[in-house]
């Protein structure tokens, strides 16, 4: 009964993970938890004030497909000022997330036995996109000792003449880390004179660390903005992963025409409210309470760092940016799965299994959670460990 492209899809393998831990907590069992993907901080009140004059305003009725002309210019000028991206409003598509870009992308540009090189450990949701457009998934292995990015190296070995795009995530999730202007630079002299084209996902790009600068893919030179779809959103940076707003500049007129065609004949439009309430946090005017949640992450990230750190065996690269860290526990199991089912079963902490993003030996810890919670958490997994066998 079922379509074959559906039946290419895999459920997450963290699902198992989740229904033991709403299990445990239904039980009554106390669950510390650091799965999240999201922040742990409420959504500015500018953009509240700003959803809620929209809906006094009457702003209910359908809008373009790409978004309305206000917020379409409020993405065009932060891009400009924040990103050194140049775009007409034409190339800009406003939507529901980052994910609803790399569909509209990869059904737009992928065909069966197309070739696209993610690199691992990778988001979870790039395989099961690329899988539902028949496309052959390449992952390039990296690991802690290469700080989990890619070199123009690896790059270069694994590209071929059906290689269509590559997807680069900076800051990553799950690993934190990002690529400096001149790693990427290194990546783009590969990238020349080949006809792949780049998905930049730059959802973290907001939570960088250690004062580093984020340096977005599509501003290294004249042919990477050429070959770069630039992918972003407020969910990370801003804390709004329940309003839904994503986008994307794509310079390839025919490909942007397309994921609007796509677009139109799907979702329409995002939610006009959230519309709306974007623009404040596009222009700049909840600077400071992005700053505030950024200086926070910081913080616990020195915190869980330096714990974890401190655990015989294990180990944990300091990342850059986003709010993870991929812990390394080789010494301890080769099945990530396992160990974080124990984890959860005999201690009550929730983690996410390496394996989940394309990377054994390793899970992910989420310190998108209050301090207190991180420094027990993390006792707690001192303590597993130490027993573990
Ligand atoms: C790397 C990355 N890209 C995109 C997304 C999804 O973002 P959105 O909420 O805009 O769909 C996530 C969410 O976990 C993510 O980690």
């Amino acid at each position: 009964m079922l379509s074959s492209r559906i039946q290419l899809l895999s459920e997450s393998m963290t699902l198992a993970i989740t229904a033991l831990a709403k299990q445990m907590k239904a039980d009554g069992r106390e669950i510390l938890s650091f799965s999240a993907g999201e922040p742990d901080f409420d959504t500015p009140q500018a953009i509240k004030n700003a959803a809620i004059t929209a809906i006094m305003d009457g702003f209910t009725k359908y809008t373009a497909v790409a978004g309305c002309p206000e917020v379409v210019k409020a993405v065009k000028f932060k891009l400009r000022k924040e990103n050194n991206l140049i775009y007409d409003m034409g190339d800009i598509i406003t939507n529901v997330g980052a994910k609803q870009s790399l569909f509209n992308l990869t059904q737009a540009l992928i065909n069966e036995g197309d070739e696209v090189i993610i690199p691992t450990p990778y988001w979870v949701t790039y395989p099961e996109i690329i899988k539902y457009t028949g496309g052959k998934i390449i992952e390039i292995q990296t690991d802690d000792s290469a700080g989990f990015k890619i070199t123009p190296e690896q790059l270069k070995n694994a590209i071929t003449d059906k290689t269509k795009l590559l997807i680069l995530n900076s800051p990553s999730n799950p690993t934190g880390s990002v690529y400096s202007k001149k790693e990427l630079e290194g990546l783009a002299k590969v990238l020349k004179g080949t006809k792949v084209l780049v998905a930049s996902d730059e959802m973290y790009e907001k939570l960088v660390y250690d004062g580093l600068k984020f340096t977005s893919t599509a501003s290294i030179s004249e042919d990477m903005y050429k070959r770069t779809i630039t992918i972003n959103g407020l969910s990370k940076s801003v804390a709004m992963t329940g309003w839904r707003f994503g986008y994307l500049a794509c310079p390839i007129r025919e490909l942007t025409t397309s994921m609007k065609k796509l677009q139109s004949q799907s979702t329409s439009n995002i939610n006009s409210i959230t519309q709306k309430a974007a623009i404040p946090a596009l222009l700049g005017e909840v600077d400071k309470d992005i700053e505030k949640m950024r200086v926070e992450f910081e913080k616990r990230r020195n915190i869980a760092v330096e714990l974890f750190n401190q655990i015989e065996g294990l180990s944990v690269i300091n990342p850059n940016g986003a709010f993870y860290l991929f812990v390394n526990i080789k010494n301890f199991a080769d099945n990530s799965l396992d160990f974080c089912k124990r984890l959860l079963e005999e201690k009550g902490v929730a983690t996410v299994p390496g394996v989940s993003f394309g990377s054994e030996g390793y899970f992910r810890f989420s310190f998108a959670t209050d301090e207190s919670s991180i420094r027990k958490g993390i006792s707690i997994i001192k303590d597993f460990v130490k027993n573990y066998n």
